[in-house]
């Protein structure tokens, strides 16, 4: 019998070859890079490279992966270890809108859950997901150090305090 799984499985768009101005940018900016045989030193650019791209793409997907680790000669893996021990990187889609509901200690104390299942229940997305349309990513995070505004949400760079559940609506509206 044969298996179908991959049938079922969208096809993660490959942002390399769609996106060439994109490819090139990055390109460019790892060529400038002093990037030699030394696989150690290579190591040492790994991570800038992956802020560039990820800014270049908005998220770092297998196939951006791949190019960084063929650019830096490296192996995939260590591209993978790092994106995955660093939270600031992402390899899923994000939102243009990204949602941050903050749940440390002082924000929890006040309230943070039901805030946090508002925005769940009024974007219809659970925490780590982004919208369809890719307008929107909620996600968690622990004490932005702004602990007197508990409970604290931020937008991109914006930050909403003493946050009630009643206020999700028109932070959403905000971000139209
Ligand atoms: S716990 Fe939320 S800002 Fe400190």
């Amino acid at each position: 019998m044969s298996c179908h799984c991959d049938e079922q499985k969208p096809q993660e768009l490959n942002l390399i070859e769609e996106f060439p101005d994109k490819r090139k940018k990055l390109e460019e900016y790892i060529q400038s890079l002093d990037i030699g045989n030394n696989r150690e030193k290579n190591r040492g650019l790994l991570i800038q490279s992956l802020h560039k791209a990820q800014d270049i793409f908005g998220y770092l997907p297998l196939c951006v992966q791949l190019f960084v680790a063929d650019k830096l000669k490296l192996h995939l893996s260590e591209v993978y270890g790092v994106i995955s021990f660093y939270s600031y990187f992402t390899d899923k889609p994000v939102g243009k809108y990204k949602i941050h509901v903050c749940t440390g200690t002082a924000c929890f104390v006040k309230g943070a859950g039901a805030v946090l299942d508002e925005f769940k229940r009024y974007l219809n997305l659970e925490v780590g997901e982004t919208s369809a349309d890719r307008k929107f990513s909620l996600n968690s995070l622990r004490c932005v150090g702004a602990c007197s505004l508990a409970p604290v949400v931020m937008v991109n760079d914006k930050v909403y305090g003493k946050v009630t559940a009643k206020m999700v609506p028109d932070i959403i509206n905000e971000c139209a």
